[in-house]
């Protein structure tokens, strides 16, 4: 069976008429399609779940990819949304099934959920590939879940459409709304500094988290909910809708109907991620203040696709753009308030207006980007400001070359103090993540705010899986003095809900032997983040001889699946994607199994 064999059939569409139309044989027709041994078996067991024989028509099959876990706490309402997915998938005349794929709960993982991510992504390529699937609802709400999906069903190339489990409502505290993740890292800093007691912190544990959702702050997951929503992987509104909000169902039955239309008009993933659409999705981030993640996942996604996407996309893409969603971490607000405003519809218009999204974007709803957005209104200009008082002038995220980081560093200047975006300093040392656990908060430890805090070995490698460390807390000594930003640097990454000005993602990493694993104590560092430069203040001749020195660090693990991660992981430049994952392997279908 060929991909351009076709059937004509008559298919009634939304408002009831009829017509014929020419149909594609399907790759699902290839399991279900045949009146052989194989046929039977790949339609008898099916039957046992109570599906009518007629099912196996030659409809879509649609795979409704969710990563539903009681261990993914922002995930785990998907059961009862991926019903309203079948709904629409029934109602448009497709066939749905539900699966299961590994699911990345950001808040349990250990050492960091972003070690799985291409493992997980794995799971979902591997999966579509395997079995009689046409089309896919990509179900993603905690952050790595997003790119995982997205990432293996773009190496499938097959119809995806996202649907994201939508943000939990505001959390609450004394009367005050707080933030999942920034609001830890601030109630933890205030502990610290006297100004909170242990009492009052365990009290707000309980506030914060008060619903079914994702993350409400701007952290990674609203993040990547806006960037597939200005990818144009989703319906418009899918990114702000509450968890718990009715809407949140309606648009995932609706996002089930659309996918079986995509398969019907064979729209692959392929054809919405174009580099038009990351063009746009970069200034979308820069707009909304957006997690410094947003950059490693796209990049990944890019080169699942085939398409060049670099750091310097982002940071000339980004430099102009204004960031006007007043969200924390940055701003003042939450998502709830952000939907309630016109959510990403309402910014995307506005970069529009402003010459700065590429409107013929094709999306999955079969229209453009533009078409989309057009007229889409911000109800709550302090939720979403004008353009004469936002919230950054120059956001996006600045991206830092220099002896330090040869290979790149990002930094979010929308999350960073003014004051220190200009800096030099000594630096203050940590050779691994429990060697800053040990010191910080000693106090003979010698730092002073003007301090450059250095942490090396939570790169790709280093950590494995680099994780989200790079905003280290800082000393007591110096919170309790009123201090709350200082200069960091490292190879790791930080939460999309941290603040301060934090150098990310430095290439090569430290266990890689870069520039960062020759830092001593009390070297000076200068960062000028409007001259894009990060310096190590060290000649050349010292840097010859320490690298002489250099002894690489002994990985922790002896086998298994993370000896094959460091292996294989690609630096944050590239996405940290495997070597052997990136591009797409399409989806070919695979020889019989009996
Ligand atoms: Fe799941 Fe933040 S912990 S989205």
């Amino acid at each position: 069976m060929g991909a351009t064999d076709f059937v004509y059939v008559c298919r009634v569409r939304s408002g009831g008429e009829r017509e014929t139309m020419e149909k594609r044989v399907l790759r699902s027709q290839a399991w279900f399609g045949g009146q052989d041994k194989d046929g039977f078996i790949h339609r008898s067991w099916m039957r046992n779940q109570g599906f009518p024989g007629d099912v196996f028509d030659g409809r879509p099959v649609i795979g409704i990819c969710n990563t539903w876990s009681e261990l993914t706490p922002c995930n785990a309402h998907f059961r009862e949304l991926a019903q309203k997915v079948k709904n629409g998938v029934w109602e448009a005349g497709g066939l749905p099934v539900e699966f299961p794929v590994t699911s990345l709960g950001e808040t349990n993982m250990r050492p960091t959920a972003m070690l799985f991510r291409n493992l997980a992504s794995m799971d979902v390529e591997e999966s579509i590939r395997a079995n009689p699937i046409d089309g896919v609802v990509l179900m993603c709400g905690c952050d790595k879940t997003t790119p995982s999906l997205v990432m293996g069903a773009a190496s499938c190339d097959v119809p995806a459409i996202v649907l994201s489990g939508g943000p939990m409502l505001n959390g609450r505290y004394r009367g005050q709304s707080i933030g999942s993740g920034t609001d830890v890292w601030r109630f933890s800093e205030a502990v610290k500094a006297g100004t909170m007691t242990a009492q009052e912190f365990m009290d707000a544990e309980s506030c914060m988290s008060r619903s079914a959702g994702h993350c409400m702050t701007m952290g990674t997951a609203s993040t990547m909910a806006c960037m597939v929503e200005s990818l144009g992987l989703s319906l418009p509104g899918n990114a702000a809708i509450p968890a718990v909000d009715s809407r949140r169902g309606a648009l995932a039955q609706e996002t089930g109907r659309r996918a079986v239309e995509m398969v019907h008009e064979d729209l692959l993933i392929s054809k919405i991620l174009t580099r038009e659409a990351f063009l746009n999705a970069i200034r979308a981030n820069a707009a909304i203040g957006g997690s410094t993640n947003a950059v490693i996942h796209l990049i990944a996604f890019a080169g699942r696709v085939g398409v060049p996407l670099t750091l310097e996309d982002w940071d000339r893409y980004g430099r102009d753009v204004a960031t006007i969603v007043d969200m924390k971490p940055a701003g003042r607000f939450l998502m709830e308030e952000f939907y309630y405003a016109g959510g990403l519809p309402a910014v995307l218009w506005k970069l529009a207006q402003h010459n700065q999204l590429d409107g013929d974007a094709l999306t999955v709803n079969g229209r453009t980007i533009g078409e989309n957005v057009k007229d889409a209104p911000n109800w709550d200009s302090e939720v979403i400001r004008d353009d004469e008082r936002p919230l950054v002038e120059s956001g996006g995220i600045a991206v830092l070359r220099g002896n330090l980081c040869p290979d790149g560093a990002v930094l979010k200047p929308s999350a960073a103090s003014p004051s220190l975006m200009k800096h030099r300093g000594r630096a203050v040392v940590f050779e691994s993540i429990e060697h800053y656990k040990e010191r910080i908060d000693d106090p003979a430890l010698d730092v002073d705010e003007t301090s450059v805090m250095v942490l090396k070995n939570c790169g790709p490698r280093g950590y494995p899986g680099m994780a989200e460390v790079g905003n280290m807390g800082l000393p007591s000594k110096l919170l309790a003095r009123g201090i709350t930003d200082m200069v960091r640097i490292s190879d790791a990454r930080m939460s999309g809900t941290a603040y301060g000005t934090v150098v990310l993602h430095v290439c090569p990493e430290a266990a890689l032997g870069g520039p960062l694993a020759l830092v001593r104590e009390g070297d000076w560092i200068e960062l000028d983040v409007e001259a894009r430069r990060l310096h190590l203040d060290v000649d050349e001749a010292e840097l010859f001889r320490r690298r002489a020195e250099w002894v690489a660090p002994q990985p922790a693990f002896t086998g298994g699946y993370q000896s094959l991660y460091v292996k294989h992981v690609l630096q944050a430049d590239r996405g940290a994607d495997f070597d052997f994952l990136v591009g797409c392997r399409g989806h070919g279908i695979p020889r019989e199994s009996h």
